[in-house]
C-alpha cells in the first residue's frame, strides 16, 4: 500500500547540472537551490566532490556549499567518490555524503574508472570515516534496470551492490534507473528483489525519463511502499557517462502526482515550478516537466 508521506530528494543541483553544456555561476546555483528549499524541498543534493578532471560541472561545489545559507532542517548531501571527495565534503562543512556504486562492471569502469568490487573496497575507508564524524550516509546503486554498454542487469546483482552498501552503513541506498529504459512490472520485480536483501525504509529509487515511464515506476514503487523518491526540477538530468539517458524523472510531476494521490510531501508546486523557471531561464532552455508547462499556461 501507499506510504501516508513521501521525502522528495531534490538532486537536479548535482544530477540535473552535472550533464549541461552551459556552465552555471555558483550564484546562480546557490540561488537554485535556496529557492528549492523555500519551496519546501527536505533534501537537495547541492553538489559533488569529484575530480573535476571528470566532471566540470561540479568543481565548484566547495564554493557554493560555502556561499549557501542552509535552511534549517533541510539536508545538502554531496557526492563523494573516495577519500578525496571526503575531505573537500568535510572542509565544507557537510551533514550527509552519497558515495556511488553501480549493478553493472562497464558503467563502473566508465564512471568512477573502477570495477564495482574496487568501488566498494574504495568506499570503506570513506562510509567509516563519514560515520565516524557524524554525517549521514546514502548509496547509489546505477543501472538497475539496464546499462548502457551491457544491456539488460539482473537483479540478483542490484540486490547484491545494495547489500554491500547496508553493510558499509549507508542509511539510504538509491536504486537508480540511469538510462531510463525501465517499465512498471519490471521496477516493481527489481525493487522487491532489492527490498527481500534490504529494509524497505532504508530504499529509494530515482528513475530518469528518457522512454517516458519515470511516473508510471514511481507508481509502481509507491504500491510496494518505498517511501524516498529522487526527482530534478524542471526534469533536468543525464548522466556524463550513459550516453543517450535524458534528464530525471521532474520534480514538478513526482509532486503533482503525490498531492493528487493525497500522499505528502511538504512541498510548495507554485514555488517549485519558480524554482524550474529560474534555472531554465539560466540555463536557457525550456523545462521538460509537463506540470511545469501547464501551470505556465505553455
Ligand atoms: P581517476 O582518474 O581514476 O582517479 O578517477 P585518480 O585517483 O587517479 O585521480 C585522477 C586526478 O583526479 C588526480 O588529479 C586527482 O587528484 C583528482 P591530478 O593528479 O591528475 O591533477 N581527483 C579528484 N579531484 C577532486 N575531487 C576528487 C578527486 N579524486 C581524484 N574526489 C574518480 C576516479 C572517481 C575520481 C573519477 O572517475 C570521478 O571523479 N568520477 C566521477 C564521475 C561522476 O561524477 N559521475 C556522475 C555521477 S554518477 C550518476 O550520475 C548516477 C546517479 O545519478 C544515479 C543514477 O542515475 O543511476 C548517482
Ligand atoms: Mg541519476
Amino acid at each position: 500500500s501507499f506510504p501516508k508521506t513521501v521525502e522528495l530528494v531534490e538532486v537536479g543541483p548535482r544530477d540535473g547540472l552535472q550533464n549541461e553544456p552551459k556552465n552555471l555561476s555558483a550564484k546562480v546555483k546557490v540561488e537554485l537551490i535556496e529557492r528549492l528549499a523555500a519551496a519546501g524541498c527536505p533534501v537537495i543534493e547541492a553538489g559533488a566532490f569529484v575530480s573535476p578532471k571528470w566532471v566540470p560541472q561540479m568543481a565548484d561545489t566547495a564554493e557554493v556549499l560555502a556561499r549557501l545559507t542552509r535552511k534549517s532542517g533541510v539536508r545538502y548531501p554531496v557526492l563523494v567518490p573516495n577519500e578525496k571527495g571526503l575531505e573537500g565534503a568535510l572542509a565544507a562543512g557537510v551533514e550527509e555524503i552519497a558515495v556511488f556504486a553501480a549493478a553493472s562492471e562497464s558503467f563502473s569502469q566508465r564512471n568512477i574508472n573502477c570495477s564495482i568490487a574496487e568501488s566498494l573496497e574504495r568506499f570503506a575507508p570513506v562510509a567509516e570515516r563519514a560515520r565516524g564524524a557524524g554525517l549521514r550516509l546514502r548509496g547509489y546503486v546505477s543501472c538497475v534496470l539496464g546499462c548502457p554498454y551491457e544491456g539488460a542487469v539482473p537483479v540478483a546483482k542490484v540486490a547484491e551492490v545494495a547489500l554491500a552498501l547496508r553493510g558499509l552503513g549507508c542509511d539510504e541506498i538509491s536504486l537508480g534507473d540511469t538510462i531510463g529504459v525501465g517499465t512498471p512490472q519490471r521496477a516493481r520485480d527489481m525493487l522487491a528483489a532489492v527490498a527481500d536483501q534490504v529494509p524497505m525504509d532504508c530504499l529509494a529509487v530515482h528513475f530518469h525519463d528518457t522512454y517516458g515511464q519515470a511516473l508510471a515506476n514511481i507508481l509502481a514503487c509507491l504500491e510496494l511502499g518505498v517511501a524516498t523518491v529522487d526527482a530534478a526540477v524542471a526534469g533536468l538530468g543525464g548522466c556524463p557517462y550513459a550516453k543517450g539517458a535524458s534528464g530525471n524523472v521532474a520534480s514538478e510531476d513526482v509532486v503533482y502526482m503525490l498531492d493528487g494521490l493525497g500522499i505528502g510531501s511538504g512541498i510548495d508546486l507554485q514555488k517549485l515550478a519558480g524554482a524550474g523557471a529560474f534555472i531554465c531561464e539560466a540555463l536557457g532552455r525550456s523545462s521538460t516537466s509537463k506540470v511545469a508547462l501547464a501551470l505556465a499556461g505553455r
